[in-house]
């Protein structure tokens, strides 16, 4: 299956679609997820129904940072108190042993995840034990063909940290960076050297990481077409082989530490608008796919040959070449994808501690998909993934009448195809060009819990 790689941007488009709406990290989204009653009955019931020839994806979440950078939406707690996260790490031991328990110790291990905040918090000895018991928990693949990654702040590395990292297992990094414009980065508390980034970037191509990714934002204050066309410049003569090019979410009330970004020197609308478009447009022209929304990754990465053979897959890590894997978080506010089941640990860290110690869950909520959830959750990550959609090829996979079953969403598709975001025929729908960039708005068609009635008069960014 060969991927319509153009973008064609369409201003007036964009506008009238917008860009908001899910992001399709998980379908239903995690709004429809539930209080959890009983966290040790539903986790059970959830591994016991799994597939158990599946193997992993395991997620770990280190919440602890020892700066504060002001646009930060993550869960995380800023301490300068490095002894905070041995207690922390402790139950996350424990957890992982548990979860071993349950799920058997010999399962493989296709793709592990460190993220948090910074998971390089932790000290040299804390990395090592950490990454030993889950050797011991699990099956970890001693040929270096899973997916092992961790995030990295630059600012909380040194090389032989990352020699450690690297003799531990890991063989890909994800770098924040953001921006390197320096006035941009002291507004958001957040100064890091661009000799800082190529260096680490350096010594990780040294020590034989294979896959290395960017961290980016637009949308941050005093951010200018030109001054971001200069961070793509300097970040693209480094090569990495993945880039997110995130669109900054500005959330006050939600995030506290936005609250010190002077909403007067956010970039308007239009600003950001041009920015996101010549993000796409230097980033192509360089070589770089745009696999989707906020994502690139160069023609030989593993994320653009899996989009070419219809093989991609999309959950709570965004995109994923494993489709394969039931999906293990472990840690404060990780999500588990199990099987049919959605779990969600506790995002605060007093309650994570106390149902992992006290009960050895600590679930907070869940969500088990339903028959419909299970077939609109195909259909939406094969048009996330694939942006297109062959409606024979859908009814025989997911043994229904395509046609049929979605009579009501074609419909609904008509006005997109009119408007040219889609190409729709009696065989199937292709994304255009110029539909690509409203890909949520076309997946929010199959998603049964979003009043479509609605759908056509969401605000304009
Ligand atoms: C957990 S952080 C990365 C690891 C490490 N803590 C660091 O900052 O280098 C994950 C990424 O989320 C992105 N991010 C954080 N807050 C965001 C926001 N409000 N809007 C958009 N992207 C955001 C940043 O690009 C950041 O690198
Ligand atoms: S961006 Fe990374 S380092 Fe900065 S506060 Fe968020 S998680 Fe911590």
């Amino acid at each position: 299956m060969l991927q319509q790689t153009n973008i064609q941007w369409d201003t007036d488009l964009i506008r009238r679609y917008d860009l908001a709406g899910p992001r399709y990290t998980s379908y239903p989204t995690a709004l429809q997820f539930t209080d959890t009653p009983d966290s040790v009955t539903t986790l059970s019931k959830a591994i016991s129904e799994r597939d158990s020839k599946k193997p992993l994806s395991l997620y770990l979440h280190i919440p602890f940072c020892a700066h504060v950078c002001y646009y930060c939406g993550c869960n995380k707690v800023v301490t300068k108190d490095r002894s905070r996260a041995e207690p922390y790490l402790q139950t996350l031991l424990k957890e992982i042993k548990l979860r071993s328990e349950e799920l058997g110790n010999d399962v493989q291990v296709d793709q592990l995840h460190w993220g948090g905040g910074t998971p390089t918090f932790i000290d040299d000895e804390q990395t090592t034990r950490l990454m030993q018991t889950l050797k011991e928990a699990f099956k970890l693949r001693d040929d270096d063909q899973g997916d092992y990654a961790i995030e990295i702040d630059p600012r909380e590395m040194t090389p032989s940290r990352l020699k450690l990292l690297r003799e531990l297992g890991f063989n890909r990094i994800s770098i924040g960076v953001q921006d390197v414009n320096e006035a941009v980065q002291i507004k958001v508390n957040r100064v890091q050297s661009l000799e800082m980034t190529t260096d680490l970037l350096k010594e990780a191509r040294q020590l034989g990481f294979r896959s290395i990714n960017v961290d980016l934002i637009y949308g941050l204050p005093l951010q200018t077409e030109e001054s971001f066309a200069e961070t793509l410049d300097r970040i693209l003569e480094l090569r990495p082989d993945r880039l997110s090019v995130f669109n900054y979410a500005h959330l006050p009330e939600r995030f506290k530490p936005q609250r010190r970004i002077n909403a007067d020197e956010l970039p308007d609308a239009l600003t950001k608008l041009a920015i996101h478009h010549q993000s796409i447009e230097k980033l192509t022209a360089a070589g770089y796919r745009n696999i989707g929304m906020d994502h690139f990754a160069l023609p030989d990465d593993t994320l653009t040959q899996h989009q070419d053979d219809g093989t991609l897959h999309r959950n709570f890590q965004g995109y994923t070449t494993h489709s394969q894997c039931d999906l293990i978080g472990l840690g404060v506010s990780s999500i588990s994808q199990i099987g049919d089941y959605y779990l969600q640990n506790s995002p605060n860290i007093e309650r994570y501690t106390q149902g992992i110690e006290s009960q050895g869950s600590a679930l907070t909520k869940e969500y088990c998909l339903n028959e419909d959830d299970k077939i609109r959750r195909a259909v939406i990550t094969r048009l996330i993934c694939d942006f297109q959609l062959d409606f024979a090829d859908q009814s025989k996979t997911l043994n229904i009448d395509f046609k049929a079953y979605f009579a009501n969403e074609l419909k609904l598709l008509e006005p997109m195809a009119q408007d040219g975001l889609i190409h729709l025929s009696d065989a199937g729908m292709d994304v255009t060009a110029a539909g690509r960039l409203l890909i949520r708005r076309i997946c929010m068609t199959f998603d049964a819990y979003i009043d479509h009635t609605e759908q056509r008069f969401s605000k304009i960014i």
